[in-house]
């Protein structure tokens, strides 16, 4: 399926290492116009997530509204996942000092007045918890109708990455991911099924350094901590790069593939809260919701991330 040109997007993250790279995907690319950067809590706070957030867009020199959105999910908890990204929640690099600030728009206000009032059909991309969007949806209905597709970095339909069902950004607000998944729109779901086989490897290191420009040396420092955590973590000889293959996908929707299937998020507050229950061999015949991602194309990926590098 070709994607048509330009297509108008939001990203709501949570920088975020892999976030981080999502963004300097996202900012520079002639396919993509991103209308804006909505922030919550996940890899860190709110405070330090839009931080992150404020200092990328001014060193990538990417001009869009950052706005600030919910500190906490909708009914749990806020945990953060300070083993992988820090204390600062982007631990590795020292941005200069910063002279930008928020658009002073609630994420979720800036989420419903910037969809409902697009010429265009806009399209979601979630690489964090998706507290903004379920509470812009349950707020403003409306704003399904002006949705292209929501693709999120989130789920799995093998094991998860916090506890053996569930994976991070579903694992942090459940609840809102029920709402999304179950909102009707098209949702394409990027999870770690494939997100693990996109590994930033000493030789991806190496490749992307030799850039030798402003993009390549933040992502090599990002990814020096970023590769240090994950191995002490999971043991992973490379860390999984996961929230760019959302924009990866966008850039080029060939470099996945994907299976229409019925999934359903684990609300129960049982041993698999925040599983998404992929039913990818269609036992229970149930409405399909979802595309989820089955594989990668690892060596397309990585071309896209390095042209992507190129542009700055
Ligand atoms: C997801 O969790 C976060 O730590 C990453 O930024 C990514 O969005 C992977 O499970
Ligand atoms: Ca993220």
């Amino acid at each position: 399926m070709m994607i048509e040109a330009n297509r108008k997007i939001i990203l709501d993250c949570d920088p975020g290492h892999d976030d981080a790279i999502a963004i300097m995907l996202a900012g520079k690319n002639s396919k993509l116009e991103l209308l804006g950067i909505t922030v919550e809590s996940g890899n860190q706070t709110l405070e330090k997530t839009g931080l992150n957030a404020l200092n990328l867009c001014q060193y990538l020199n990417i001009d869009v509204p950052v706005c600030l959105g919910a500190s906490n999910p909708i009914i749990k908890e806020v945990e953060v996942c300070e083993a992988i990204h820090g204390e600062t929640g982007l631990d590795g690099f020292d941005f200069p000092n910063l002279e930008i600030s928020y658009d002073p728009r609630h994420a979720v206000d800036f989420i419903i007045e910037t969809i409902l009032k697009s010429d265009k059909k806009v399209t979601m991309v979630t690489t964090g918890p998706m507290t903004n969007l379920a509470l812009a949806i349950r707020i403003e209905p409306n704003i399904l109708n002006n949705i292209e597709e929501v693709v999120i970095m989130g789920g799995s339909y093998s094991n998860g990455n916090v506890t053996p069902a569930a994976e991070f950004n579903i694992y942090c607000d459940p609840e809102a991911a029920h709402i999304v998944f179950n909102s009707g729109l098209k949702v394409t779901m990027v999870g770690l099924d494939v997100t693990r086989k996109v590994l930033v490897l000493p030789e991806i290191v190496d490749r992307m350094t030799k850039i030798d420009n402003n993009a390549s040396k933040l992502f090599t420092k990002l990814m020096i901590v970023f590769n240090e955590n994950q191995k002490r973590v999971f043991g992973f000889d490379g860390a999984p790069l996961h929230d760019p293959v959302t924009i990866a996908y966008l850039i080029d929707p060939t470099v996945i593939d994907v299976d229409f299937v019925h999934c359903e998020i684990d609300i129960s507050n049982g041993s698999s809260y925040g599983r998404t229950n992929c039913d990818i061999f269609d036992y229970l015949k149930l409405k399909k919701n979802t595309f989820v991602a089955k594989n990668i194309d690892v060596d397309k990926f990585w071309n896209i991330i390095e042209e992507a590098l190129r542009m700055y």
